[in-house]
């Protein structure tokens, strides 16, 4: 059990699905067409939503390796129908131990939806260092930025989204998390390694009738704001209450801020393997 729960993933697949950022996944889908097939790991796969969510993009011919830890949400990812032209395979890893085993083997893209913001900044560095040494592009969705907008708003709102932000940045498993610094970290990194990035917001906009969402989301910002212990207990019941009483009244809006990204190696190897064979040959 890694702590997210299915019926999580699955209330989040449609509001993630829907925010994910169209400049970004072009840019995706404009290089992975440059291939005949697909071959794509997704690093913490959860229930698999990132392959509904990009697949109809990509190529027709996908090999699909889905990579979590958790043994019953990936025993949820891609159980429904299977789509032709795609083949699935669920490798059960703990990517704290055995993320070089994840990345080997046939891979031309690797995707991660909502974990860079629970890694540390030195599993962010190994990724980078192992997904560079393979010149592979990289599409990472759904990153937490901190940003959290209410309306209408509550004296203790920015109280206690400050402590949910020192809550993100605790261990989430691999070390102190990134939180909210996670995008621009992994920017950095890959603009380091030689990556051109591109990036674009990816925010949730819960509407008064986006409930179920809504009620987790106060619920999990309450308890988190509670336990780092910046807020008290009856502060953040009294704050719990009072949004919760704006959303029954479906008064209720929520932004989420979050970024994704797409870094790819500058200069293909098709295109290197070109340059070179053209540097090489003799000029007369
Ligand atoms: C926020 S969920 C995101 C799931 C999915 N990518 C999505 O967008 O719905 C984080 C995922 O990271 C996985 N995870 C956490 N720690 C992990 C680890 N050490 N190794 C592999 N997966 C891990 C969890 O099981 C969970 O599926």
């Amino acid at each position: 059990m890694s702590g997210f729960s299915a019926d999580w993933l699955a209330l989040r697949e449609p509001y993630d699905g829907r925010a994910r950022n169209r400049d970004v996944l072009q840019s995706v889908a404009t290089a992975a067409a440059e291939g005949h097939t697909v071959a794509v790991v997704d690093l913490a796969c959860g229930i698999g939503s990132t392959l509904r969510a990009i697949a109809p993009r990509l190529p027709p011919r996908q090999d699909w390796r889905l990579v979590d830890n958790d043994l019953s949400l990936l025993a949820r990812a891609a159980a429904g129908k299977a789509i032709p032209g795609i083949a699935v395979t669920r490798i059960p890893v703990d990517l704290t131990r055995d993320l070089e085993a994840a990345l080997d083997g046939a891979v031309n893209l690797v995707t991660a939806s909502a974990l860079l913001d629970l890694v540390s900044a030195d599993w962010l560095d190994r990724l980078v260092t192992e997904v560079a040494a393979r010149r592979l592009p990289f599409y990472a969705a759904l990153n937490y930025d901190g940003r959290v907008s209410f309306e209408p708003a509550d004296p203790l709102d920015a109280a206690v989204i400050a402590a949910v932000n020192r809550h993100q940045q605790t261990d989430k498993g691999f070390g102190p998390a990134l939180g909210p610094r996670a995008a621009e970290a992994a920017i950095t990194c890959f603009k380091a390694a030689g990556y051109a990035v591109v990036q674009g917001s990816s925010d949730w906009h819960l509407l008064p009738r986006d409930h179920g969402i809504q009620r987790d989301m106060l619920a999990g910002w309450a308890g988190a704001a509670r336990e780092i212990g910046a807020v008290s207990l009856p502060e953040a019941a009294a704050w719990l209450t009072r949004r919760r009483d704006l959303l029954a009244a479906g008064r209720s809006t929520i932004t989420v801020g979050h970024v994704d990204i797409f870094a790819r190696p500058i200069g293909t190897r098709a295109a290197e393997r070109s340059q070179s064979k053209s540097t090489s040959s003799p000029s007369g």
